[in-house]
């Protein structure tokens, strides 16, 4: 049966914050040594960055850029990375058990983060420091000068202060592979108190505690129902993480994995409210999606890289066309819930479970999530439109009632267009689509674009990188009655523009 979805302009589910399409740097892999900083590339600019990755992240118009972890950031001194490069220590991060040798920092990142066009989003460690070295840290960043931490960054080059706006309060301090790992409570205490101190130094930021690192800890949701009671008053968003995988190659399963992504976003709504209502409080939490993809093919190979080397390759996913479409599904769940989803990040941006890959030496290419991505970012800002949606279903291993066509529309009022947003998780047909757009009066499609491949394993590689690669050829087509028609390829991400 044909799938429909009615979309209406005044039924909306909420404005988009730009920050949903954010993405993540962390110091892990090659993500910073050879992803986004290798001085000896020919592309390299005068402070060693690579112009080739800047130039595809910038295609992505990444909004917001989280750093410096991740499960690195609860070992991390940030002094460590200030002050000239020639005085700074190689440590052992035990995170990911590599040597760091501190050529990047806090300033350097800020201004990759500038040349990229786009925000930092700051992540204080809470593993084995605390309201202390955050409170240090955000008046090195935000405080103008005439003070001890506000000269020292003036004193490293940085008269202006960087004024960053949002800190994440550690990270996955549930996560028993965390250094500094903490219950609920002992981390709830100490977030509150850092979020108190933070917000004395500057009170115009805004503030991201840690909620469980996957839906499937044990202490869910419980952590985010104590962690919230204890800092409701000084935190803004609650954080969420996800990755997703297909181990058991079940493509059917892997593509209904969105829905455990939906039913995760409702439930930390759900406890959030709970809190605000035991609180008697006026004020919402809203959530911080700040690491989703997926993340599962570089794992055998991650257990035999041998420890304390430099910027080995770790979590070096290869994306296939069905990772793509994976991806295409968790990024229309994010834009299910706008209302209360106001930031994610991608995790993460360059060569660790990236959309961008690198030799070290040599190319910079796209890799298969980097297209849906890319839509997602430049055609889906805007407003949300209530997604009525009627589909076939089928059941799998994990999941019942999983629609085979997934979708969602997005309203720019100030351009005049719409953008449906859908994926076809037929493996076997194309389905028959319409598109109900009866409120907005006399339109045209601007472009189908159809991202598809025979082979659902298919991957771009440096000798290879237009393998999985979108067309705009997609069938779309304007009916009279105000609809719009078309076939959804088989296993396709579809991104259809109408003005
Ligand atoms: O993104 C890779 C890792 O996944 C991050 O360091 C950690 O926060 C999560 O477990």
């Amino acid at each position: 049966n044909k799938a429909k979805m009615i979309v209406d302009k005044d039924f909306i589910v909420g404005e988009v914050d730009k920050r949903i399409y954010g993405s993540f740097i962390e110091h892990l892999g090659r993500a910073v040594y050879g992803g986004i900083y290798e001085p000896e590339h020919p592309s390299a600019d005068e402070q060693g960055f690579r112009s080739d990755v800047l130039e595809l992240v910038k295609g992505l118009n990444v909004p917001i850029v989280r750093y410096p972890g991740g499960n690195f950031v609860s070992g991390y001194n940030w002094e460590d990375g200030v002050g000239p490069v020639a005085d700074r220590p190689r440590r052992l991060e035990l995170a990911w058990r590599t040597i760091e040798p501190n050529l990047v920092g806090f300033n350097e990142f800020v201004d990759w983060c500038k040349k990229a066009n786009t925000d930092a989003m700051m992540a204080v460690n809470l593993g084995t420091r605390g309201p202390e070295e955050a409170r240090n840290l955000i008046e090195y960043s935000n405080h103008a000068a005439g003070s001890y931490w506000s000269d020292l960054r003036i004193k490293h080059g940085y008269k202006d202060p960087h004024n960053i706006k949002t800190w994440c309060l550690g990270n996955e301090m549930d996560g028993p592979w965390q250094i500094g790992a903490k219950t609920a409570v002992e981390y709830g205490r100490v977030a509150n108190e850092t979020a108190k101190v933070m917000r004395w130094v500057d009170p115009t930021i805004e503030l991201v505690a840690c909620g469980s690192s996957a839906l499937g800890m044990p202490t869910f949701p419980d952590w985010e129902a104590t962690v919230l009671d204890l800092t409701y008053d000084n935190v803004d968003y609650l954080s969420l993480h996800q990755y997703y995988g297909n181990r058991d190659k079940d493509t059917a399963n892997f593509l209904a994995q969105s829905m455990g992504m939906d039913s995760f976003i409702q439930t930390v709504i759900s406890t959030a409210d709970y809190v605000k209502a035991k609180k008697r409080s006026k004020k919402n939490i809203n959530l911080s999606f700040d690491e989703w993809n997926v993340w599962f093919h570089s794992n055998d190979s991650d257990r035999k890289i041998e420890p304390w080397s430099i910027a080995p390759p770790q979590l070096e996913d290869v994306y296939t066309h069905e990772d793509a479409l994976v991806v295409g599904c968790m990024l229309i769940s994010l834009l299910k819930r706008a209302d209360r989803v106001k930031m994610a990040c991608l995790a993460q941006l360059v060569n660790v479970i990236a959309p961008i890959m690198t030799e070290n030496g040599g190319a910079a290419w796209k890799q298969s999530i980097y297209y849906p991505y890319m839509h997602a970012s430049l055609f889906g800002r805007g407003t949300v439109l209530v997604p009525l949606l009627k589909s076939d279903k089928y059941d799998s291993k994990d999941y019942t009632d999983v629609p085979y066509v997934e979708a969602v529309a997005v309203h720019n009022e100030e351009l005049g267009e719409v953008t449906v947003f859908a994926v076809n998780r037929d493996l076997d047909q194309a389905r028959p689509f319409e598109v109900d757009l009866r409120s907005f009066g006399s339109f045209r499609v601007i472009e189908h674009i159809v991202l598809e491949n025979d082979d659902l394993q298919a991957v771009n590689t440096a000798a290879n990188p237009d393998r999985v690669k979108p067309h705009a050829n997609g069938n779309a087509k304007l009916e009279q009655s105000g609809t719009i028609e078309t076939h959804l390829a088989k296993a396709s991400w579809n991104v259809i523009r109408i003005k």
